[in-house]
């Protein structure tokens, strides 16, 4: 696979077959993904995974965790601003609802929708989970680092016909989740990660956001 052929095609898959992943593939994964770049070469990121009995123990634990409080929110990190405006907001909303479209869940049945949502907290049936931390002295640049990271583990997955998810959602469970991986106070857990072989079945695999073009993002100045 090329690399415009790869940044082209990875998607989030949001369902899952249930086929184990070789711990070995995913040490192949992250010896490839440890060569993105970072400034300065800190290298900032640490990456926490979840397989097997490790990933079934985790999402029991979240389960409970939920159960006892199902409203509780343990972010530390907003994941949007308070206020989205528009275009953003509006392109928030037409991937949503694309999503839920192809589910076939109108929005009145906030249930189901809820229900998805909370699919998150499987890993959408993924065998794989990866959460990234950072030390918390690390400010919004070492941030952007951990981006290339996750975007460069995303992409070497694929090549190995490998899907993935990213998912802040676990943000909102982050004490939980923080607490079974063992992260200590001076680190701050950002994101997971769902990886597995993609379900070809599953209607919400055929999602495929849209995105702006590049005369609204960049601007040239050539003379
Ligand atoms: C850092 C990050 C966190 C995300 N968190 C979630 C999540 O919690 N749950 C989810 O279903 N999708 C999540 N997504 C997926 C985005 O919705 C998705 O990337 C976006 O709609 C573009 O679609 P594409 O990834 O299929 O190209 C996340 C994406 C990123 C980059």
């Amino acid at each position: 696979m090329n690399i415009t052929e790869a940044i082209k095609s990875r998607i989030s898959t949001r369902a899952f077959l249930d086929k184990p992943v070789a711990e070995e593939t995913l040490r192949e994964i992250l010896d490839i993904a440890r060569w993105a770049p970072s400034g300065g070469n800190l290298q900032p990121w640490r990456v926490h995974v979840v397989m097997g009995a490790g990933r079934d123990r985790l999402i029991e634990t979240v389960k409970k965790a939920i159960a006892a409080n199902p409203l509780a929110d343990e972010s530390e990190l907003a994941v949007y601003p308070a206020k989205l405006p528009p275009p953003w907001r509006d392109r928030r909303y037409a991937v949503g609802e694309a999503m839920y479209d192809l589910l076939g869940i109108p929005r009145e049945d906030k249930p189901a929708r809820i229900a998805h949502l909370m699919r998150n907290y499987e890993f959408f049936g993924a065998p794989v989970g990866l959460f990234f931390s950072l030390d918390r002295q690390f400010d919004k640049g070492q941030w952007a680092h951990l981006g290339m990271l996750m975007q460069s583990i995303a992409l070497a997955a694929l090549d190995k016909g490998l899907a993935t998810c990213m998912q802040e959602a676990w943000a909102a469970r982050a004490k939980t989740v923080s607490a079974f991986l063992g992260i200590k106070e001076n680190e701050q857990l950002y994101c997971g990660m769902a990886l597995g072989y993609a379900d070809p079945a599953a209607k919400v695999n055929a999602l495929r956001s849209s995105r702006i073009s590049t005369d609204e993002f960049a601007t040239f100045i050539s003379h």
